[in-house]
């Protein structure tokens, strides 16, 4: 430690005690109708893209998830924050999440999991393995179909726990190395 300083970290050792902001890219995980805000995801494969999730054992999207194993990630942008929001307070076992959101639907994918109009991309994903560690599964899928948005939003809904909901302000392209 440096002298006759404060300590510069605190340290925890729970999640729940260590209130740190961790801006995380967050989507609407769709299996049928039922939307599921989630944050924890991360692609795994490039080639064949595979992309997991993980999801709480207590949320009705995992009996979903086991039931149906495909989904779709919808990449909602930043000002969809407070419907996200909404729809992480209530389980689709008691209303009927996609009715209450008010989201417009584009369409459904092959296996009946919805499309939202509203995001910037959007992920068909059908599970090819699942992994339980914890409190939650990860379902790692394979990718099948993206969605690219021809009007992107550029401002993608970061969300750091707590109710706190972010987006990127500037952004910056660095320019490939030139070859000599
Ligand atoms: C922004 C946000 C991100 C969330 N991320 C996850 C996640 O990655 N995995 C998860 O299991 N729950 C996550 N949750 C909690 C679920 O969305 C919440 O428990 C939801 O009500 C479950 O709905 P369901 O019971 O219809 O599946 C998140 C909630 C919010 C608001």
């Amino acid at each position: 430690m440096r002298k006759n300083e404060e300590p510069m970290f605190k340290t925890y050792d729970t999640l729940e005690e260590a209130t740190h902001t961790q801006p995380r890219v967050t989507a609407l995980l769709a299996c049928q109708h039922n939307l599921m805000p989630a944050s924890w995801h991360m692609p795994v494969s490039k080639s064949p893209f595979r992309y997991a999730v993980a999801v709480r054992e207590e949320n009705y999207t995992h009996a979903l998830l086991e039931k149906h194993r495909s989904f779709t990630l919808n990449f909602l942008p930043f000002d969809h924050y407070e419907t996200v929001s909404m729809m992480g307070k209530i389980h689709g076992d008691i209303e009927d999440k996609l009715s209450k959101s008010g989201l417009v639907v584009e369409g459904i994918d092959s296996n009946e999991n919805v499309l939202l109009s509203a995001s910037d991309f959007i992920y068909e994903c059908r599970v090819c393995d699942t992994y339980k560690n914890g409190d939650h599964t990860i379902f790692i899928a394979d990718v099948s179909n993206i969605h690219v948005n021809e009007k992107q939003s550029h401002k993608p809904m970061l969300f750091s726990g707590r109710g706190k909901y972010a987006t990127v302000e500037e952004t910056f392209t660095v320019p490939k190395r030139s070859i000599v």
